[in-house]
């Protein structure tokens, strides 16, 4: 089939590389021309397992193409994604500026009968919004088209497998024949294929986002109370997760969830309710848990470099919202350190991903090229991305080039038995 996929951001390069990959003929669109241009010649903006590949198959095999504008994109398509950001407004709300301004520009050029798709998270009534707009622009010359909703469930670094290997495919359409186009496009995809009304498909996705966040805040907060009643949260969330009803997965404590969905998506359908005049205190009470995450992270580092951070230095071991991944956006790391610099800390940061967005984000940072250089002349280290590499370094070298032993394991990455044996002050969350 013919598809057009407009925003070449995680979502859309996603979208339109796996569409290529099943066959599909794909036209990416994105805003910026070097971005596109990047694109063509397979060099990949971010860090994706598999996507180089994807990618260079794509362009190859001519299925796969990026172009500069919208309009490009949707012309000729029979299926068209939109994949524009959809960020947080300073009111909790999700901000539908670009899928509008997409929405507009596509409307004068789409086929008749061509199904517009919405694969960003789009709060409820965001289909029929974008069905409206594109009246609205084509001002009654509209043949045939149709919106649907389509939501994605792509983990940042796994993204292509969940892509080709879904749990679940749901498609949100009123227009029966539309959604057999849509599901037309899965159908190499062995997943269940759920086909409802939109604003049930558009729930189902803050809903699963939103349920998620509440396991991690859930076992956060029972992490927290661990550490009052002198429990090991590890065992409890094992125990637990045996339950086939509760399960493993989503029960990792941590300095709290961060990344560009779970905190953005909480807060929308907190707005949702807010406005639908349901009081969502469930929900209030996640975000609530997730940001004091945060503080009770910087109280722990604090404590461990003896009450206060003045003229401290704190090594910080990664800064990507979660390891695999080069995305620092609403990082928890970040929220943490930057009210430890704020209160008089020197910090020296290593991540294996981040490259130059470490000195863009966190400014004053010392950014170090390895995690020894980070700890090197700190008076705590602290692990904030779980990055497979931490486990495995030299210990006793860290212990000698520390200005004092302690490490604060915000991941539960580390061994602390193994770590407290060479001699450091070990904490870790809820154990
Ligand atoms: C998430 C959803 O998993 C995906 O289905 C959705 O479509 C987009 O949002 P992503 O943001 O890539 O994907 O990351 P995810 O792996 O879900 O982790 C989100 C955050 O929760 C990270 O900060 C992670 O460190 C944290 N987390 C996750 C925990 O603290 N504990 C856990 O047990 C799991």
């Amino acid at each position: 089939m013919r598809v057009g996929v407009i925003g070449s951001g995680y979502v859309g390069l996603t979208t339109a590389a796996c569409l290529a990959h099943l066959g599909h003929e794909v036209v990416a669109a994105d805003l910026d021309s070097d971005r596109v241009a990047r694109l063509n010649k397979g060099d990949i903006p971010i860090l994706e397992e598999g996507m180089p590949k994807l990618v260079a198959d794509g362009l190859a095999s001519r299925r796969l193409r990026f172009v500069v504008g919208a309009a490009n994109a949707a012309r000729d398509a029979e299926l068209i994604f939109i994949c524009v950001a959809t960020p947080q407004g300073d009111d909790g709300a999700a901000d539908l500026s670009f899928v509008e301004i997409a929405a507009r520009e596509i409307a004068p050029v789409l086929s008749p009968g061509a199904v517009v798709i919405n694969k960003s998270t789009m709060p409820v009534g965001s289909t029929r919004f974008v069905q409206r707009v594109l009246h609205e622009t084509a001002g009654g010359q509209l043949d045939r088209v149709t919106v649907a909703s389509n939501p994605e469930f792509l983990r940042e670094g796994q993204a292509v497998r969940d892509f080709l290997n879904p749990d679940r495919i749901v498609i949100g359409c009123d227009d029966p024949e539309a959604a057999v186009k849509v599901g037309d496009l899965y159908r190499s995809v062995r997943a269940p294929v759920i086909v409802t009304d939109p604003a049930s498909a558009e729930m189902i996705k803050y809903a699963s986002n939103a349920f998620l966040a509440t396991k991690i805040s859930f076992i956060n907060a029972i992490a927290n109370l661990c550490e009052e009643v002198d429990a090991d949260v590890r065992e409890v969330a094992l125990g637990m997760g045996y339950d086939p009803r509760i399960g493993f997965q989503f029960l990792h404590p941590g300095p709290g969830y961060g990344g560009s969905c779970f905190p953005k998506d909480t807060s929308a359908l907190l707005y949702t309710a807010q406005t639908h005049g349901y009081d969502f205190g469930l929900l209030k009470g996640v975000i609530d848990v997730n940001r004091n995450q945060y503080d009770r992270t910087v109280a722990k580092i604090r404590s461990a470099a003896g009450g206060s951070f003045e003229g401290r230095v704190v090594g910080a071991w990664g800064l990507t919202f979660k390891a695999d991944t080069d995305d620092m956006r609403d990082s928890p790391a970040l929220h943490i350190l930057r009210q430890v610099m704020a209160e008089g800390a020197t910090v020296r940061a290593y991540d294996p991903a981040a490259g130059e967005q470490a000195e863009n984000q966190l400014p004053g940072v010392v950014a170090c090229q390895d995690a020894y250089e980070a700890a090197n002349g700190s008076d705590v280290l602290a692990v904030l991305t779980e990055w497979d590499e931490f486990r495995w370094k030299d210990f006793d070298r860290i212990l000698s080039s520390m200005r004092s032993a302690s490490i604060v394991d915000a991941r539960n990455l580390l061994d602390p038995a193994a770590l407290r044996r060479r001699g450091f002050k070990y904490v870790g969350i809820g154990r």
